[in-house]
């Protein structure tokens, strides 16, 4: 019985939530092991729309959910989160929510500096202004405040003092003000019992499930493209998003992860700055992001759109070393006469047939497309592949050979059970 690890194969905003809501019925524990509230996760329940940032979807489900050594938590966001989804009927306890006790805390100063740098710069990133970057940064840096840290305010007041004397310099550069080394401290006191509820050592926890023959489901944000290391940098998160990331970002060795199903949108779409060699704006690009409804969760940006590029999903399927994939949002290609798919870029004179990792290659590829004809049918809501129309079929099956991955599930709808099972990731 495997594990299974859901990861974004594109640059975000697959459906990674429905989906791992839907497979939630089939774990006992869903794991987040990287990224922090720049996530945005949609679930919908019979119309009851759900949007969680922070914890991980198996919240809805009632299953354990542990946040990871590898996320960047905002205490503040992490509980006013737990209120929203209170008010929709799903209580967080501490029996239902661990959060690592090593993870690392995002603070204030954080989205202060992700702000202002992206207000001062030249080069925006776009990124959700929510800290991420420069947490992940102190991660690195070894001054950052972690969850533990909590529980011993005498070793916390040093950690603050190091901290803001590392960031005093980066703040006056920037215009502003010094952070107040006892206002933090309160805050972080004031804070500290309700964060305390939850920290456990997570890996304890996740050896224990392990032990006991328990199903882990780990749940990914963002996506390949916006990987640290292997997405369009600079224009990408700062973490490694892809499926390797959720053995370290957890505490569990490198076969806990189990079976990578890769998260692909039957079209790409992007959120903030970037190469994007297939990117629409004619009126295909309207249709995909009016039926699609593509406006990011937590910024309510317009999120750019394209046709399929099947070379980035390709080397998604190989650097995340993808099993299988859940293929979404087919229905929002309902009604389009011709489709097009990326096969390879043309850069300069030169046919490649992957994307170069430098930057002025990457913004100067341009797209080679192969066309396949569309479908006027709906398969909006579609819960048999018998359902679907001919050319939605070839479509299906021209993905899968262009990437070289089997399609284990297919989304037709937003609705957790709008949803077609073609092989379960947990059989492998
Ligand atoms: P995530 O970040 O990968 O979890 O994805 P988001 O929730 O940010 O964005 C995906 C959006 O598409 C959400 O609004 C989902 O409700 C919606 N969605 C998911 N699957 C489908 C599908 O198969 N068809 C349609 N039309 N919408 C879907
Ligand atoms: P989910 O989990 C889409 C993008 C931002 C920006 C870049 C860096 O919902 O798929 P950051 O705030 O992380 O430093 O921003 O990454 N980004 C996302 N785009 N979906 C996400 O998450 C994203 N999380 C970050 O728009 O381009
Ligand atoms: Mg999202």
């Amino acid at each position: 019985m495997a594990n299974v690890t859901v990861v974004g194969a594109q640059w975000g905003d697959e459906g990674k939530g429905k989906i791992v809501d839907w497979l939630s019925n089939r774990a006992d524990v869903v794991v987040r092991f990287q990224g922090g509230h720049n996530a945005g996760h949609t679930l919908v329940v019979d119309g009851k729309v759900y949007k969680l940032a922070l914890l991980p979807s198996g919240v809805v489900q009632g299953k354990t959910s542990v946040i990871g050594n590898g996320v960047v938590v905002d205490p503040w966001h992490l509980l006013t989160e737990i209120g929203k989804i209170a008010d929709q009927g799903v209580n967080i306890t501490p029996e239902l929510l661990v959060l690592a006790d090593n993870a690392t805390l995002i603070l204030p100063l954080h989205r202060d500096l992700d702000q202002a740098r992206e207000a001062a710069s030249s080069q925006k990133i776009g990124t959700t202004g929510r800290g991420i970057g420069p947490a992940y940064e102190d991660k690195v840096g070894r001054r950052a405040i972690r969850v533990a840290d909590l529980a011993d305010p005498e070793a916390l007041k040093p950690k603050i003092e190091r901290l803001l004397s590392h960031h005093g310099a980066l703040r006056r550069g920037l215009g502003l003000p010094d952070a107040d080394a006892g206002q933090l401290f309160d805050q972080l006191m004031e804070i500290a019992p309700k964060m305390l509820a939850y920290a456990q050592p997570a890996w304890r926890v996740l050896d224990q499930a392990k032990k006991a023959g328990r199903r882990i489901l780990f749940e990914g944000a963002q996506g390949a493209l916006l990987d640290v290391d292997h997405g369009t940098y600079p224009f990408v998160t700062s973490s490694n998003t892809v499926a390797g990331q959720a053995a370290a970002g957890s505490g569990m060795g490198p076969k806990g992860p189990g079976y990578v199903l890769g998260i692909v949108k039957a079209y790409t779409t992007r959120v903030g700055e970037g190469p994007f060699a297939c990117e629409l704006s004619d009126e295909v690009g309207t249709h995909l992001s009016t039926v699609g409804r593509e406006v990011g969760v937590n910024t309510g940006r317009p999120r750019r759109c394209g046709w399929f590029d099947a070379v980035l999903v390709r080397q998604s399927v190989a650097i995340n070393g993808i099993d299988g994939i859940a293929l979404t949002k087919l229905d929002v290609l309902d009604g389009l006469e011709t489709l097009k798919i990326c096969v390879g870029y043309k850069i300069g004179d030169k046919v490649v047939d992957y994307l170069p990792a430098g930057m002025r290659d990457q913004a100067a590829a341009e797209p080679i497309y192969e066309e396949m004809e569309g479908w006027s049918e709906s398969t909006a809501g579609a819960r048999s592949f018998k359902d679907l129309n001919a050319n939605a079929i070839k479509y299906v099956r021209r993905v899968e050979e262009l990437i070289g991955a089997p399609v284990a599930l297919l989304s037709t709808s937003p609705e957790r059970d709008d949803t077609i099972l073609m092989r379960d990731p947990f059989e492998g």
